[in-house]
C-alpha cells in the first residue's frame, strides 16, 4: 500500500469511529411552502431528491412501507386527469441506466403489491414497479447536510390513478416518502429473473447512521391557516406537541367518540340549538363503543363509518356526493362561512392513560376542513368536508388522514413499537424545539409550558356574536354552557405575530446542527485538514469536488456535504450510480461499490478498478 493510501486509510478508520458515534442528531426535513398541491388540498408537500443528479420530486410523508415516486410519462400517458400545476415525475438518469437499473426493476405490479393499505384507501388502479434508486435527504431544506440513501428501494408508479365511485379520477401526481420503520427491506423479482433486496427509506437512513433511531415526529400543518409543516427524522419538534401524547403500542389508536364544539361565541351548527354535541361516533345507527383508527399522512381524508360521517354532516351545511364519496359544503348556506371562520371544532376523543380508561381530545377546527376539490376531480374549485365513508377490513382499518393531521402531531418509534398522537397548535405556535428520539424511548414529552391550544387559534378564528350569526334569531344563540360570553372581546386580534416567522428554523438552530455534524466527524479542524490533504494529493482530480452549482450552500466551516458523504460503517458512499458519463466528482466519490466486498479500511473499496478504467479516469489516477 502506498504511503498516501496508508494515510487515507487512517482517515477512513478515523471516520469509521466518528460515524459510529451514537449521537446522531435528529434530521429535519423541510416542507416546501412556496406552493401547495391538490387536487383535494391544498396541502403542503416535501421536495425530495431522487437519483443522480438530483431530480426534485414532490412527496407527502406517509406510513406506507415503501416510498413511491411517479415515473416520467405517468401523467402524459393518461393526460387530462393529472392534477396540475406540480408534476413530480422521475426520468431514469444516464447513471441509473448505465448501472442496469432497468434490468433490476420488477415487472409491472398491481398497486396492492406496493402497499395494500394505502392503495386501498386511495382507490388506486394502474401499475408500477419496484426499483433501486438513490434518495438524497436534504437536512432542513437545502441549507444543511445531505444523507445519501444508496441502493435504496422504492416503488415507481407508471400509471397509477386514484379512482372515485362516480368515475372521477386523478393520476397520482405526488409521491410518498415512507416513514415506516418496522420493516427493513423491500424484495422483488427483477425483470431479468434475479431476486433483489433493498433497504427501505427510514431503515436506510438509520443503518447509515444519519439518524439516531427509526422514528419521526410530524405535523403536516395547514395551507389555509398558514401553518408550516414539520418533519423530523429520529426526533420531533416539541412545539408541535401541545398535550400529553396519547400512546399506542400498535399502529392504531382507540377512537372513543367524536363531538362538535364551539369554544367561543355562539354556535352556527345546523339542526341543533346546542354548541356541544357528542356521541357522533356511530356505526349502523348506534353509538360505537370505540373504533381502532390508524393515522396516515399519506392519504387525504377522514375514513370513518358512513353513520359517523352522516351524524357529523347532519349538523353541517353539507350534502353527500355519492360520486365522490365525500361531502360538499353548501356554499350558499349562511352557516358555511360562519362555521369555517369561527372557533367551531370537530373533537376526536381517544382512549388514553395506562389502562385506557381516560380520554384525551384532539380538536380540529372546521377552518381546516374547508378543503377544495379541483380539476380533474371537479371542473371548478369545490369546497368539501373530508369525511369519506369507509368500511374497515382486517388489513385496512378506519383511518385519519392529512385532513386530521393538520391539527394533530404524530410520532412513531419503530424500535419500541410506540406511536404518539397529540394536539398540534394553530397558527400562533411557539418556536421550534427539536428533541431526539432514541431507540429505547417508549414515551415522548410534550412542549414544556405550551400555549393553550385554543389560544393558538384566537388570532385566526373570530367568535360569532348574535349580531353576525345566522342562528341568532332562532333562539339558539348560546348552547349548553360552553359559551363564555366573550365573543365580543375578540376584536382587533388580527395583528398577531406573523406565524411564518415563528415556524421557521432559527439561524441559531441551523448553526447548531451544522456544528454538531462537523463535530460528529471528529472536529472542524480535522475536517479541513483532511480536505486540504485530499486536495493536495488529488488536485486535478478533485477540482470538481466543490463545484458550487452541484452542491447546496454550506455554512462557514462546514465542508462540502459531498466530502463527508459516507456510510455508517465508515466506507465511502456507494451508489447505484456507476459510470456517470460526465465523470462528475460527486458521483466519482460515491462510485458504485455494490459489487465490492472490500472492507471500509481498504481505500480502493471506493470504486472498482474495473470500472475506474472505463468510467472514472480521475479516480483511477488517484487509486492507482
Ligand atoms: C418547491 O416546489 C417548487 C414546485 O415544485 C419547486 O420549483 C421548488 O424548487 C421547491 N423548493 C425547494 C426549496 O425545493
Ligand atoms: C449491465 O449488464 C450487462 C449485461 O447485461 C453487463 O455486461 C454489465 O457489466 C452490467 N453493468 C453493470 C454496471 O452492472
Ligand atoms: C440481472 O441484472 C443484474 C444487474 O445487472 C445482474 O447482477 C444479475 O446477474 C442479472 N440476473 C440475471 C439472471 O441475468
Ligand atoms: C442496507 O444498507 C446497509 C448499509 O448501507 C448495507 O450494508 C446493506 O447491504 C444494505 N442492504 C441491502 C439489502 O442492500
Ligand atoms: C367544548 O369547549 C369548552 C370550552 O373550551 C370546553 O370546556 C369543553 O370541554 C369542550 N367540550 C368538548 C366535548 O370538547
Ligand atoms: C374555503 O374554501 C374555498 C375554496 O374551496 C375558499 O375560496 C375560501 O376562501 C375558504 N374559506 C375560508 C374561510 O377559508
Ligand atoms: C347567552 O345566554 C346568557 C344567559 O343564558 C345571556 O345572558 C347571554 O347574553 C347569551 N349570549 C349571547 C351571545 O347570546
Ligand atoms: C362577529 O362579530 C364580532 C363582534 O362584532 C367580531 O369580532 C367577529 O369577528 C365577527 N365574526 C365573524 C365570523 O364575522
Amino acid at each position: 500500500m502506498a504511503p498516501s493510501n496508508l494515510i487515507l486509510s487512517f482517515i477512513l478508520l478515523a471516520f469509521t469511529a466518528a460515524a459510529q458515534d451514537p449521537n446522531a442528531s435528529p434530521w429535519q426535513i423541510a416542507f416546501n411552502t412556496t406552493t401547495s398541491i391538490g387536487p383535494d388540498g391544498p396541502w403542503w408537500f416535501i421536495t425530495q431528491a431522487v437519483d443522480f443528479p438530483d431530480q426534485k420530486l414532490s412527496v407527502f410523508p406517509s406510513l406506507s412501507e415503501t416510498s413511491i415516486i411517479m415515473s416520467s410519462g405517468a401523467c402524459s400517458a393518461l393526460n387530462a386527469d393529472c392534477a396540475l400545476p406540480i408534476q413530480a415525475e422521475w426520468t431514469p438518469s444516464d447513471s441509473w441506466k448505465s448501472n442496469n437499473g432497468s434490468q433490476k426493476q420488477s415487472e409491472p405490479l398491481d398497486p396492492t403489491k406496493w402497499d395494500d393499505r394505502v392503495s386501498s384507501l386511495l382507490g388506486l388502479d394502474g401499475t408500477g414497479y419496484y426499483a433501486f434508486s438513490r434518495m438524497t435527504l436534504y437536512s432542513n431544506g437545502n441549507t444543511g447536510s445531505l444523507a445519501y440513501l444508496d441502493r435504496h428501494g422504492l416503488f415507481v408508479s407508471d400509471s397509477m390513478r386514484a379512482m372515485y365511485p362516480g368515475g372521477a379520477a386523478y393520476t397520482l401526481n405526488v409521491g410518498l416518502l415512507s416513514l415506516y420503520g418496522a420493516k427493513e427491506l423491500a424484495s422483488w423479482t427483477g425483470v431479468n429473473g434475479s431476486q433483489f433486496e433493498a433497504n427501505l427509506t427510514l431503515n436506510s437512513a438509520y443503518i447509515s447512521l444519519y439518524i439516531p433511531s427509526k422514528s419521526f415526529g410530524l405535523h403536516v400543518g395547514s395551507v389555509a391557516a398558514n401553518i408550516g409543516g414539520s418533519l423530523i427524522l429520529g426526533g420531533y419538534d416539541s412545539s408541535r406537541c401541545l398535550t400529553e401524547p396519547i400512546t399506542s403500542d400498535s399502529t392504531t389508536f382507540k377512537l372513543f367518540d367524536i363531538s362538535l364544539n364551539v369554544t367561543r361565541g355562539i354556535s352556527a351548527f345546523v339542526n341543533t340549538d346546542k354548541s356541544t354535541i357528542s356521541g357522533l361516533l356511530q356505526t349502523s345507527g348506534d353509538q360505537a363503543i370505540g373504533l381502532e383508527i390508524q393515522p396516515e399522512p399519506g392519504v387525504p381524508y377522514l375514513y370513518l363509518p358512513k353513520e359517523t360521517c352522516d351524524a357529523i354532516a347532519s349538523h353541517l351545511p353539507v350534502t353527500y356526493s355519492e360520486e365522490l364519496n365525500l361531502y360538499l359544503w353548501d356554499t350558499k348556506a349562511p352557516e358555511y362561512p360562519e362555521i369555517i371562520s369561527s372557533p367551531h371544532y370537530l373533537v376526536f376523543s381517544f382512549s388514553s392513560g395506562a389502562d385506557g380508561t381516560d380520554t384525551s381530545n384532539i380538536n380540529v377546527p372546521f377552518a381546516l376542513l374547508n378543503l377544495t376539490l379541483e380539476s380533474p376531480l371537479q371542473s371548478k374549485p369545490t369546497p368539501y368536508f373530508p369525511c369519506s365513508p369507509w368500511t374497515s377490513t382486517e388489513t385496512v382499518p378506519y383511518h385519519l388522514g392529512r385532513a386530521f393531521l393538520q391539527a394533530a402531531f404524530l410520532s412513531q418509534n419503530s424500535h419500541t413499537n410506540m406511536m404518539f398522537l397529540a394536539q398540534a397548535p394553530g397558527p400562533d405556535h411557539s418556536a421550534q424545539n427539536v428533541k431526539k428520539i432514541t431507540t429505547t424511548d417508549t414515551a415522548i414529552k410534550s412542549a414544556s409550558n405550551p400555549p393553550d391550544w385554543e389560544s393558538t387559534w384566537t388570532g385566526t378564528l373570530k367568535a360569532l356574536t348574535s349580531s353576525n350569526s345566522s342562528n341568532s334569531d332562532s333562539g339558539a344563540a348560546n348552547g349548553t354552557g360552553t359559551s363564555s360570553g366573550n365573543g365580543g372581546t375578540e376584536t382587533d386580534t388580527s395583528d398577531t405575530t406573523n406565524p411564518e416567522s415563528k415556524s421557521g428554523l432559527s439561524t441559531k438552530a441551523i448553526c447548531g446542527i451544522a456544528t454538531a455534524a462537523v463535530v460528529g466527524l471528529g472536529g472542524g479542524a480535522f475536517a479541513l485538514w483532511y480536505f486540504a490533504l485530499r486536495k493536495r494529493h488529488q488536485q486535478s482530480q478533485h477540482s470538481r469536488l466543490l463545484q458550487p452549482q452541484e452542491l447546496p450552500p454550506s455554512p462557514p466551516g462546514y465542508a462540502s456535504p459531498a466530502v463527508w458523504g459516507r456510510k455508517g460503517d465508515g466506507s465511502p458512499m456507494t451508489s447505484e450510480l456507476a459510470g456517470m458519463p460526465d465523470g462528475s466528482t460527486q458521483h466519482r466519490y460515491e462510485v458504485d461499490s455494490e459489487y465490492s466486498d472490500k472492507g471500509p479500511n481498504e481505500l480502493d473499496a471506493k470504486s472498482r478498478p474495473a470500472e475506474l478504467a472505463s468510467n472514472s479516469r480521475a479516480a483511477a489516477v488517484e487509486l492507482a
